[in-house]
């Protein structure tokens, strides 16, 4: 069934407040819920309508009465026109150790906890399951006292006490009103690591993470992140924290990545638990990212939510837009954007050229958990950082002000975000407003031309958008473009500014130029669209190595790299010396000591095959690999000796630290050893190995088995093996040792991935392990993926449908990487469709296998 924005109406029914009890039973869980009701004033139906699903209800009554007067259909119990305040007392059961999907109440290794976000709380009981209805929720739990000790929910510890039978029960009250979105139970045997945190007014935080027995030694860095999530959030936004009690709970079994629940954050275990023996670099970037995501949340998405669904990005675009910023200023802010932008390429780029293209603020949807798109997330932070970027760091933090102010409490639309920006700033963003509702990713195309006789230089734009599924008649986008210009010697002559496009086409003029300048355009990113350039490769070169902008110096050797591959595919003989040469000349400087290491190794580094396909129109994996490998080996070739410096001159010194320095050193050293063992040889396989026995850290094992993953030499068992024995008692580094051997481009993947599906590790029920099987392989690995045998694709068809029942969230997320079908060859076309209708075809389809895979057929 679909759900259009327009047809939004508000509740019929105020809930004025909550009571829920949960006894907590082996086999059944018995919930009752009493809740106050009142008639929304404004509210167009008498009718109270309440969702529920997975549940058997035992009772019902009216202010105390028993009721039989109402229906249950489709999912919704409705009560016609039960008056104008009343409470309502149901009372069911539900089994959460049977509970697969994890959505609603269910058990993760023995542990109790909830995932509402979206629409889980139907699954708990029946009631308004939407963002508008907001309440007080007080919540009582009652288990057995010696498997759950701990009892949590959301707000702070109003009574607790024991019971007969080896029982006991806790109550929790959350004064601040809340969607039902946003409720959490957790119990379980788990232990706690405490620290404080003391807010700008002086108040004291208790901050508690909650993890298994064994696990407590990996939390400190997640309470670091904490911590400097909470002053970030008041330095930058003027945002405290107002209750007394912060919870994060880490649970092995979850469909995402977190949950930000009022005061009981519930978190995927892959993003608290970090150690330098378990977990890489890039762990420890995601923790704090994610934990810092989570609680930005307490203010954009739960102070301030959402009014429906359709405006998930309100909430999550702004987010996530603030979790780069809070990573962007605690880390290196050229790296930070450089992999932002590398990710939003390869995954939301894709997305916006399928069948499931969408806007921000989509019109329409069969399940919204299908919508916790990259669009939604990554696009919609584009959308912010473009309105932080016209209004300026002080106007942006005035709208942002006035949007607290004035809908802390409330639920609210985009177009309320989007007002506050507008009001604070005098503009009118109603041009800007029109990102939030056209789907599809812009070209943007740049021409210059220099008049000598008038010192004049001109930029010209043409912008234009693809037809996307029933949108075929795009209006010109608001688009901030920032630039700046370079002299031909290097030397910045005109600073950044923004330029401000909103025609078709446009012209921007620089007076006084004296000679022939280079454009750095687009600086930062200033903007989500693909963009062409006039520029000459030697233009470029010369952005590579002056460029003030860390981004577009990085992006000019990527435009570089794409034109050598281009070249390449086109005519394996090309002659791309001068690309080779320049590689050369970024060594040298990375062995004389100059520069940022961690911008090196990104320099060092060929674009993806994924984000080259995106500039292909026709992806075509095994040609652009090829092309990709032989530039690699010719820069090998080439550069072996100073490679091999490189390497030597960035040897771990011992003494692991997790700074940005460290971390930089980390990662060149590992781009360099990408080369270096690119060929695959016997050389190659030496090296890695050495590199795997010289690690202290999961950062240099991963770069080293990551080396040896496509190999066919002896190292690469002796290495998986010795991993896997050292580690196996640690699942998320056994998620690693799976993805690691998935993403491997050698002849016998299908025998390895079938022997991966078959080990007594391989767990079909733990999200975890699927992406570290499934995912890892169809995104990771484009080219067996996309092998012309269709083994890649039927692989992933099966689990598709296997866990069509098991957990139809990740069944319909598995569907990504075939979703994009029409961009490949006709004959992957054809292959991909076939997997794509074989399980179309499949009996008893989930609403959101069904939504995802016939939007990309027929979309
Ligand atoms: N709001 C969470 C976050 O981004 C994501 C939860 C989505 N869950 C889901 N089942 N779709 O932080
Ligand atoms: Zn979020």
């Amino acid at each position: 069934k679909t759900i259009y924005l327009k047809d939004y109406t508000p509740a019929p029914y105020l809930a004025k407040q909550v009571n829920l009890s949960f006894n907590l039973l082996p086999g059944k869980t018995i919930v009752t819920s009493e809740v106050r009701y009142v008639k929304n004033p404004v509210g167009v139906s008498s009718d109270l309508v309440l969702d529920g699903e997975e549940q058997t209800i035992v009772s019902v009554a009216k202010n105390g009465v028993p009721l039989s007067d109402y229906t249950v259909a489709d999912g919704q119990m409705t009560i016609a026109s039960p008056g104008d305040e009343f409470t309502l007392t149901i009372v069911s059961e539900i089994n959460p150790e049977a509970n697969t999907a994890l959505e609603g109440l269910y058990q993760s290794q023995g542990t109790y906890c909830t995932q509402c976000e979206a629409e889980g709380f139907r699954r708990i009981t029946y009631y308004q399951d939407r963002p508008d209805v907001l309440s007080v929720f007080t919540v009582r739990i009652e288990a057995d006292a010696k498997a759950y000790p701990v009892m949590l929910s959301n707000g702070n510890l109003q009574e607790e006490g024991g019971l007969p039978d080896g029982r006991h029960y806790r109550v929790w009250h959350d004064p601040f009103p809340k969607p039902c979105y946003l409720f959490a139970l957790v119990a379980g045997d788990l232990v706690r690591v405490a620290d404080t945190f003391t807010t700008m007014t002086g108040r004291n935080v208790d901050l508690h993470i909650y993890v298994r027995a064994g696990d407590e030694g990996q939390c400190s860095h997640a309470m670091e992140s904490l911590k400097k999530s909470m002053k970030w959030d008041e330095e930058v936004y003027g945002r405290e924290y107002q209750l007394d009690l912060f919870n994060i709970v880490a649970v092995s079994d979850f469909n995402m990545g977190a949950m930000e629940n009022t005061s009981l954050n519930v978190f995927n275990t892959a993003l608290v638990l970090a150690h330098q023996e378990t977990a890489t670099d890039s762990d420890f970037m995601s923790v704090e990212g994610v934990i810092g995501h989570e609680y930005f949340h307490n203010w954009t998405g739960n102070r301030v939510t959402c009014r429906d669904w359709f405006q998930l990005s309100l909430k999550e675009g702004f987010t996530v837009f603030r979790d780069q910023e809070f990573s962007a200023d605690l880390n290196s802010r050229a790296v930070q954007r450089i992999d932002d932008v590398n990710g939003l390429r390869r995954l939301q780029f894709p997305e916006d050229g399928s069948p499931l293209a969408h806007s921000v603020q989509p019109d329409q949807f069969i399940e919204i958990s299908n919508f916790y798109t990259k669009t939604i997330y990554d696009k919609g932070a584009e959308l912010i950082r473009m309105q932080h970027t016209l209004l300026g760091p002080q106007t942006f933090r005035k709208a942002t002000d006035l949007y607290f102010d004035r809908f802390d409490g409330q639920a609210v639309t985009c177009d309320d975000f989007v007002q506050c920006m507008a009001e604070a700033s005098g503009r009118d963003m109603t041009q800007f407003f029109r990102w939030y509702k056209q789907a599809g990713t812009p070209t943007l195309v740049a021409s210059s031309h220099y008049d000598a006789a008038q010192q004049r230089y001109t930029l010209s734009f043409k912008q234009s958008q693809p037809e996307t599924p029933g949108q075929t008649d795009k209006q010109p986008l608001h688009i901030p473009i920032a630039v700046g210009l370079l002299a031909a010697d290097g030397r910045e002559i005109v600073p950044t500014q923004v330029l401000e496009m909103t025609a078709r086409e446009q012209s921007f003029t620089f007076d006084g130029i004296a000679a022939k300048p280079v454009p750095s355009i687009l600086r930062g990113f200033s903007a989500p669209v693909k963009l062409e350039t006039d520029l000459s490769d030697d233009d470029l070169r010369l952005l590579q190595v002056h460029d003030t902008d860390g981004f577009n110096k990085w992006e000019a050797g990527q435009t570089l790299a794409l034109r050598t591959i281009q070249r390449v595919m086109a005519d394996p003989q090309a002659d791309i010396s001068q690309f080779i040469a320049d590689v050369g000349t970024l060594i040298a400087q990375g062995l004389s000591g100059q520069g940022d290491k961690a911008l090196l190794a990104r320099a060092l580094s060929l674009p993806m095959i994924g984000v080259i396909g995106q500039y292909q129109p026709v992806i075509d994996p095994a040609a652009i690999d090829a092309a990709r490998s032989s530039i690699l080996t010719q820069i090998k070739r080439a550069h072996k000796d100073a490679l091999a410096a490189l390497y030597e001159a960035n040897a771990n010194p011992g003494e692991f630290t997790i700074t940005p320095q460290a971390m930089g050193r980390r990662t060149l050293q590992a781009a360099v050893l990408e080369i270096l063992t690119t060929t695959n040889g016997t050389g190659c396989a030496a090296r890695a190995k050495a590199h795997y026995d010289a690690a202290d850290n999961m950062t240099d094992r991963v770069t080293a088995l990551s080396c040896l993953s496509d190999s066919t030499q002896p190292q690469r068992a002796e290495v998986f093996a010795d991993f896997y024995t050292r580690f196996e008692k640690y699942p998320l580094v056994v998620d690693k040792w799976f993805s690691l051997q998935a993403i491997a481009n050698r002849e016998q993947i299908f025998d390895d991935l079938a022997s991966l599906r078959a080990h007594p590790d391989f767990n079909i029920k733990n999200p975890n392990r699927v992406r570290s099987l499934y995912s890892a392989f169809a995104i990771n690995n484009p080219v067996k993926f996309h092998d012309p045998s269709g083994k890649g694709y039927a692989f992933l068809r099966d689990a598709i449908i296997e866990l069509n029942s098991i957990n139809p969230q990740i069944a319909a997320r598995l569907v990504t990487p075939l979703r994009e079908w029409k961009r490949y060859t006709p004959a992957l076309q054809a292959q991909m469709k076939a997997a794509l209708q074989a399980v179309l075809d499949t009996p008893n389809l989930s609403g959101d296998v069904f939504e995802v895979v016939s939007k990309s057929l027929n979309g």
